[in-house]
């Protein structure tokens, strides 16, 4: 019997807890601050003497960091046609970033072709039509958690580089409050969506075993989790239940995991300042090269 893939991509309450998520963790600004402190160096690189560039997002969600990435590299080279690929499999996520393509200004001439479907499908295509489109950049920002095999994963994208292309990955950093409290809470958070944590440790762990050439960049964040530690705060309940990928956190698990979380969260992977409990929410920016 075929075994079904897992349902990785964000559909229903997972897209609203991620949008609230969003909202609260200032995670988009601290990803675009990243994008244009190291970007545009990496893309006049990418791009010189080019007569098209073609670019490939990866679990892309609502397109935020895309269209300012497509918008950047226009301004880079206004002359130079550019495409857009998708692969995103959040039909809801898709839609949204259609909407933003529509009133973003500047990048609705770049055409774009959607893969609505994950990462997994969108490799098994490639590879049974025999013809691969290749790229000049290619991002995949925040999402590597959910692939179904890392190393095939990179190694693939890495494989559709064009000369002088880039592999951008964004993923949470191996001193992020994240990486300690999945490590840590490994048995109990491991078992549905995700079965294994990964942080940039883990990822440049992969690149170096492949022999890969990359540099890691800091994108740093942290972020307010002070209601997380008010029991009849909906805004704490909302943070905990994405932080923790569970539907209810209260509901999900023991008292006392919920007590070691709590305490874990507070004194492993925040700092407190001026009274408020800030979660280290540090990214890492890995550019991989062709
Ligand atoms: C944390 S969100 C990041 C979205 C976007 N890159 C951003 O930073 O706003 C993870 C995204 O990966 C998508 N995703 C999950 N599993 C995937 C898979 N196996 N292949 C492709 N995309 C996937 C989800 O639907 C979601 O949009």
């Amino acid at each position: 019997m075929a075994v079904e893939a897992k349902q990785t991509c964000y559909e229903g309450s997972v897209v609203r807890n991620f949008q609230f998520y969003l909202e609260h963790s200032g995670e988009h600004s601290a990803i675009l601050q990243g994008v244009h402190n190291i970007l545009p160096g990496e893309l006049k690189r990418i791009g010189a003497g080019k007569s098209s560039l073609d670019v490939l997002g990866v679990g892309s969600g609502g397109g935020e960091v895309d269209t300012q990435m497509l918008a950047l590299l226009q301004s880079i080279f206004p002359a130079v046609p550019i495409t857009a690929d998708i692969v995103e499999g959040s039909s809801m996520l898709i839609d949204n970033f259609k909407a933003l393509v529509a009133k973003t200004p500047g990048i609705q001439k770049i055409p774009f072709t959607w893969h609505v479907m994950n990462s997994e499908n969108y490799g098994k295509e490639v590879k049974a039509k025999g013809c691969m489109k290749r790229f000049d950049f290619i991002h995949m920002i925040q999402m590597i958690y959910y692939v179904d095999n890392l190393a095939d994963t990179i190694k693939f994208y890495h494989s559709l580089l064009k000369d002088n292309g880039t592999l951008m990955i964004m993923v949470e950093a191996a001193s992020s409050g994240w990486n300690t409290l999945w490590k840590t809470y490994h048995k109990e958070l491991c078992i549905s969506t995700l079965t294994e944590y990964r942080s940039s440790a883990d990822v440049i762990a992969c690149l170096e075993k492949q022999g890969l050439k990359y540099e890691e960049h800091a994108v740093p964040n942290s972020f307010d989790i002070t209601e997380c530690f008010d029991p009849s705060s909906q805004t704490g309940a909302q943070l905990l239940d994405f932080m923790t990928a569970s539907e209810h956190f209260q509901q999900s698990f023991t008292p006392e995991i919920r007590a070691g979380i709590l305490d874990l969260l507070r004194n492993k992977c925040s700092t407190i300042k001026d009274g408020m409990v800030l979660f280290n929410s540090d990214i890492s920016c890995l550019l991989v090269h062709a």
